[in-house]
């Protein structure tokens, strides 16, 4: 089927930026809101967007005016009967979405293939509410629409053989790749995506360490391109619940059930950057440098991270009477502070990357000892991240078990390796899958690290997948690609 008008029934941030991709390649696109107001703000979207495009230099005059002109607007759902395709992007309420694809039913041509952008709800749900379940799948984009280059198609046990590769291809003119994914809650990405952001909000809420610790640990030491509170400011707050609850309810996971802070914010309306305000607010205030001390320090046992001569080539040097002891380790650092005859000196250090230390203060840990600590992972060029001695500190306790669960969605037969590293590189922004990170980080150390997470938070998730246990096992040190 050729696919050359499509219509984009909700124009928010995700509708508006899919009304743009196609209007991008060249399609023509009828976009529909409820009123003129909303029209109009769905216009102000793809307006800044291909402005600031513009002001980029990737855009010309002419091919934004052309982009602009390829969509028209309505309220009106009677004016997309020819249309080829509809994409629905409305918020995640099943009731609205069926009551929609009802009428669209009606309305469009027996061909028209309808499509929900849906994060999570059931496609088989929506479509078995229509008179042509055959020709209706899930388009999934990710926020920005413009920017990331993943689309995930998700066919349902009724969808026409064909229907599906005809959209995977239609992805394609669009600039994207497609992953076909089956109609399970949050599919791939949002299956692996959101369990890591919900678990940085409890890490939050416990304490562990602080909102910019933790996005600096996963952006600067992980090497992720955003961390994980800016990240669920940019989905939005709402939308993050509301598929942790789908998620929950299909899994029953608790590690699935929404975080209480999120709840508190939502009801809030800090929805994230469409309210201005979410776990940052518009007007964040300056930090302050803080204060450097004299510091005399020690390394206690190995120095894995090479933090001695790091502090040399800044004149620093381990003294016989160190006020701080450095340890560094990724197990229990009370376990070595309690050896010490004054353990309030002895901070952890965890390098995660090449920028960032976590920090790990005991509960005996002195202010003054965790503050000199600070003062020298800076010193030693890298971003201090202070944070309570927990297993897997902030990178690996949040790292690990989004691995184990890509370990588990392969080995389920949900995805092959290729589309989930596929898909979080392309629709998250990745730098690499989560089996080329498992690949880079040695499956031992990962085994281990998960290990070690669920002996101390008893959390049955976090116990290794089988699959990865038995791979360490037999020495292998990937997973075999085909
Ligand atoms: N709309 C359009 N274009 C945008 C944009 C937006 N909202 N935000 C950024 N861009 C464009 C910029 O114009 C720029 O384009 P060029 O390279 O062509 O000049 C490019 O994206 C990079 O932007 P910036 O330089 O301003 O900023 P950056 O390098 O920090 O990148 C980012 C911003 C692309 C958002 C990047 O941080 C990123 O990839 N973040 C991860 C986003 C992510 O994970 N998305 C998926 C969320 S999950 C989801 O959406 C599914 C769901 O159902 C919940």
């Amino acid at each position: 089927m050729a696919f050359e008008t499509v219509a984009v029934v909700g124009l928010g941030t995700m509708g508006a930026g899919i009304a743009e991709v196609f209007a991008r390649a060249g399609l023509r696109v009828i976009g529909v809101e409820a009123d003129v107001e909303a029209l109009a703000r769905g216009r102000g979207h793809v307006e800044r967007s291909t402005a600031r495009a513009a002001d980029r230099g990737k855009l010309t005059a002419e091919q934004r005016a052309a982009i602009l002109g390829r969509i028209t607007l309505t309220t009106s759902r009677e004016d997309l009967r020819e249309v080829d395709l509809v994409i629905e992007a409305i918020p995640e309420v099943l009731d609205h979405k069926i009551s929609l694809f009802q009428d669209l039913d009606r309305i469009c041509k027996p061909e028209t293939v309808l499509a929900t952008n849906t994060s999570s709800l059931p496609v088989t749900a929506v479509a078995a509410a229509t008179g042509r379940p055959d020709r209706v799948v899930g388009m999934h984009f990710f926020n920005p629409a413009p920017v990331m280059r993943l689309v995930e198609v998700v066919g349902t046990v009724v969808t026409a053989p064909g229907v599906v590769s005809e959209v995977c291809e239609l992805a394609g003119r669009l600039g994207k790749t497609a992953v076909p994914a089956g109609d399970r809650a949050g599919f791939v990405v949002n299956r692996l995506l959101l369990p890591y952001l919900n678990h940085a909000a409890v890490l939050l809420e416990l304490g562990i360490a602080t909102r910019d610790g933790i996005d600096d640990a996963m952006r600067l030491g992980v090497g992720l391109p955003m961390g994980p509170f800016a990240l669920l400011d940019l989905i939005g707050l709402d939308t993050a619940y509301e598929v942790m609850e789908v998620l929950f309810d299909e899994t029953r996971d608790r590690r699935h059930a929404p975080s209480p802070l999120l709840r508190e914010l939502v009801t809030a309306g800090l929805l994230g950057r469409k309210t201005g305000h979410g776990f940052y607010g518009p007007q964040e205030p300056p930090k302050e440098p803080e204060k450097s001390t004299v510091i005399t320090f020690g390394i206690d046992g190995p120095d894995v991270h090479g933090l001695g001569e790091r502090l040399r080539a800044s004149g620093f040097r381990p003294s016989d009477s160190p006020d701080t002891v450095l340890r560094c380790t990724d197990r229990p650092v009370i376990e070595y502070a309690a050896r010490l005859s004054d353990p309030t000196r002895m901070v952890g250090v965890h390098v995660v990357g090449d920028k960032v230390a976590e920090l790990a203060g005991t509960a005996l840990t002195s202010p003054g000892a965790a503050k000199a600590a600070r003062d020298l992972m800076r010193v030693a060029g890298l971003v201090p991240v202070s944070c309570k001695d927990r297993a897997g500190f902030v990178a690996d306790a949040l790292l690990f078990p989004f691995l184990n669960d890509a370990v588990r969605m392969y080995d389920a037969g949900y995805a092959s390796i290729a589309d989930i590293d596929a898909a979080m590189r392309l629709g998250c922004g990745y730098p690499a899958g989560p089996f080329e990170m498992l690949g880079y980080l040695g499956l031992a150390r990962v085994r281990d690290g998960l290990r070690a997470l669920y002996a101390e938070y008893r959390e049955p998730a976090f116990a290794p997948a089988p699959l990865l246990d038995q791979l360490v096992t037999a020495g292998v040190s990937e997973f075999p690609r085909s």
